[in-house]
């Protein structure tokens, strides 16, 4: 089955008791369960990680393309804004990826406005709360049904 890596960064296990005015009441299980279903029904492998460390991220991301991931979803949550090493891991496997943020970071402190991800990601989701991991995996879920397994693989391309 064709396979699609979800990554979640720190503090974002204790989404539902992690400041909920913000972030939401739901549980980072309840979401992973709600989009691996989905994928399954799309006949896909959802994997889903989260992780507080940055090297755990880092090995997450390699991980998931020696597994034969073709897509990766990532809210890198406070790695989002300082990590270098993180991009440089995405850089590194060449997948496509959407970065998901689960609060409006536009409209926030003026730190959270910067991304290391957002100008090598093929999109980016973030404000519409636990529902833009929904976006972001039935947009995987679409571009993969519209490519190969070999020849989503094999591509240089990001988009
Ligand atoms: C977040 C936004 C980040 O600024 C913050 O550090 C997070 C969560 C979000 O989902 O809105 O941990 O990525």
């Amino acid at each position: 089955m064709r396979l699609i890596q979800l990554i979640h960064g720190p503090n974002l296990n204790r989404l539902g008791r992690r400041e909920p005015g913000i972030y939401g009441h739901v549980t980072l299980e309840a979401i992973n369960q709600r989009l691996q279903a989905r994928a399954a029904n799309a006949g896909m492998t959802l994997n889903c990680l989260q992780a507080n460390s940055e090297g755990a991220l880092i090995d997450a991301v390699h991980g998931a393309a020696d597994r034969g991931a073709e897509f990766l979803i990532m809210n890198p949550g406070g790695y989002t804004h300082p990590s270098v090493a993180l991009r440089d891991a995405v850089l590194a496997v060449n997948l496509p990826l959407v970065e998901v943020h689960l609060s409006n970071v536009h409209a926030r402190e003026a730190f959270r406005r910067h991304s290391y991800f957002s100008d090598i990601a093929v999109g980016v989701i973030c404000g519409l709360g636990d529902f833009g991991y929904d976006a972001a995996l039935d947009f995987a879920l679409a571009r993969l049904s519209l490519s190969s397994p070999q020849a989503s693989a094999d591509s240089d391309v990001k988009s």
